[in-house]
């Protein structure tokens, strides 16, 4: 194991590796945000410089955009492919039947878009993400400027109806002002503690104005990669219902473990 890597990157780094044994030259594929999408974008840089893998990225917010320009990942935008092969991206939690929680990095939207275009979506995680029930993570909304403090009110007046505990809502910060997503937009964390019914919830909650996005992933996510710290990876698969485990080394002098952006 590397001494530089911690138990957590270790899990991550081990999980964005494996998910790489799904991309095939001549690819488009949807690059994710966050921790765990950044090692994805350094090891599929890693295999275009020394292996000559040959795809196109479709990066699912700003931030990726820019890593997947300086680490040399050819990309392009969804509307230029339309389709794309297969989204491998993070999540904040999933559970048993592969639902997520997603918008921790406040890419939600654009995240879910480029999952519903592809034909695949690959959830890489760490262990830590695997939950029983879903609603300990706050549940991310995307909500426009405008009236927004009434679509919040919305919201909490459409929460006593649903299967959730907590009904908390907090606009997201960044520093002292609110933060805005790529499109301008607000997130509102709801925390909702347990979330009963995330098929219903995630419908209720985009039927309200203002609502652009929810972060539940229905139906979206195909196969979990989760990393272990101790390099250990199971590989999920919800459609073919198959469960494999091996171990992956972690080489401690990899280029791959310099300048690891999160
Ligand atoms: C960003 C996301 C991320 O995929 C999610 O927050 C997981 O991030 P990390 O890999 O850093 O834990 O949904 O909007």
């Amino acid at each position: 194991m590397s001494e530089n890597l911690s138990p957590i990157d270790t899990a991550k780094y081990v999980a964005a590796r494996r998910a790489t044994d799904f991309i095939e030259s001549g690819m488009k594929v949807g690059l994710g945000t966050g921790s765990t999408a950044a090692w994805l974008l350094k090891c599929i840089a890693e295999m275009i410089r020394d292996e000559g893998l040959s795809i196109t990225g479709v990066a699912t917010s700003e931030r990726t955009a820019a890593m997947a320009r300086d680490l040399g990942i050819p990309s392009t935008t969804l509307d230029a492919t339309k389709w794309l092969d297969l989204t491998i991206d993070g999540a904040d939690e999933f559970d048993g039947e592969m639902t997520l929680i997603k918008g921790g990095g406040g890419a939600l939207l654009q995240e879910k878009i480029v999952a519903a275009a592809s034909d695949q979506m690959i959830v890489i995680a760490d262990k830590t993400k695997e939950v029983e029930t879903l609603g300990a993570f706050a549940l991310p909304v995307e909500v426009i400027g405008f009236g927004r403090e009434t679509t919040r009110a919305l919201i909490e007046e459409t929460l006593p109806g649903l299967d959730v505990l907590g009904r908390e809502t907090v606009w997201r910060m960044d520093g002292e002002a609110p933060f805005k997503t790529d499109e301008g937009n607000f997130i509102l964390d709801l925390h909702l503690k347990r979330i009963g019914n995330a098929r219903q919830l995630a419908l209720v909650l985009n039927q309200i104005p203002g609502v652009v996005e929810n972060g539940l992933f229905v139906d979206l996510c195909d196969v979990v990669v989760t990393g272990h710290a101790d390099g250990k990876v199971e590989v999920r698969d919800i459609n073919a219902g198959t469960f494999e485990e091996q171990r992956l080394p972690v080489e401690p002098t990899a280029n791959i473990f310099k300048d690891i952006g999160a």
